[in-house]
């Protein structure tokens, strides 16, 4: 069976910023700021081989051919609510990127991802979408979201996340094997709440000071 490409970025400034956003004292506004600057740097590596085209431009001096991303512009898709943290960093980067959002909840008990919003831009099989969501648990949310996304026919899909735990990497590379995952560390495994462990609790939480 096919698997979907893991890439974990291993770069020294995002594993020292994701240190730091783990310890338990990190306040709400440092853990904010330093999520901001890790999806900048995510966003370069998970852009890093977009399509680009030739346009003719004219510098001060002369004319030349220079590249710009090819096709219309990328959609960040941000899984509600915590994909919003990441949004940000990723659009400070890609300032000319559209975005989508998909609204989901996880039921407590079962687990599984309810969806209760969807609203992407238009002429989406012209872009390429690239789904944001902090934590990769179970996979329920991220395979949800794709499945709804698919619906919509992105010219591609890329999957981005801070922390993956080996169960959501496995339910996703297995419902999505043509979608690649990107993050920054793939963790132990899943305690009996769903949560990643040793992770950094709960990413919503933690990014807007709530509980
Ligand atoms: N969602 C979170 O925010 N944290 C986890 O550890 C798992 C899912």
């Amino acid at each position: 069976m096919s698997q979907s490409e893991v890439h974990v970025i291993s770069h020294p400034l995002v594993q020292h910023k994701l240190t730091l956003m783990r310890e338990q004292n990190r306040s709400t506004s440092s853990f904010r700021r330093l999520l901001n600057e890790i999806s900048m740097l995510m966003a370069y590596e998970v852009t890093r081989d977009m399509p680009t085209q030739l346009i003719e431009i004219e510098t001060p001096l002369e004319k030349m051919r220079s590249p710009v991303i090819d096709g219309k512009k990328t959609v960040f898709v941000n899984i509600m609510r915590a994909g919003a943290g990441f949004l940000d960093g990723m659009l400070n980067v890609v300032p000319g990127a559209r975005v989508g959002h998909v609204g989901l909840y996880r039921d407590p008990k079962t687990l599984v991802a309810v969806e209760y919003y969807f609203k992407m831009p238009h002429s989406m099989h012209e872009r390429d979408a690239i789904v944001l969501d902090p934590m990769l648990a179970t996979g329920n949310s991220a395979v949800a979201a794709i499945d709804r996304l698919k619906e919509a026919s992105p010219r591609s899909i890329r999957f981005v996340c801070l922390l993956a735990a080996p169960e959501g990497i496995r339910n996703l590379s297995e419902t999505h094997p043509d979608v690649p995952i990107y993050t920054a560390a793939i963790d132990r495994g899943l305690n009996d709440h769903g949560y990643i462990m040793p992770g950094l609790g709960d990413a919503g939480d933690r990014m807007f000071g709530t509980r």
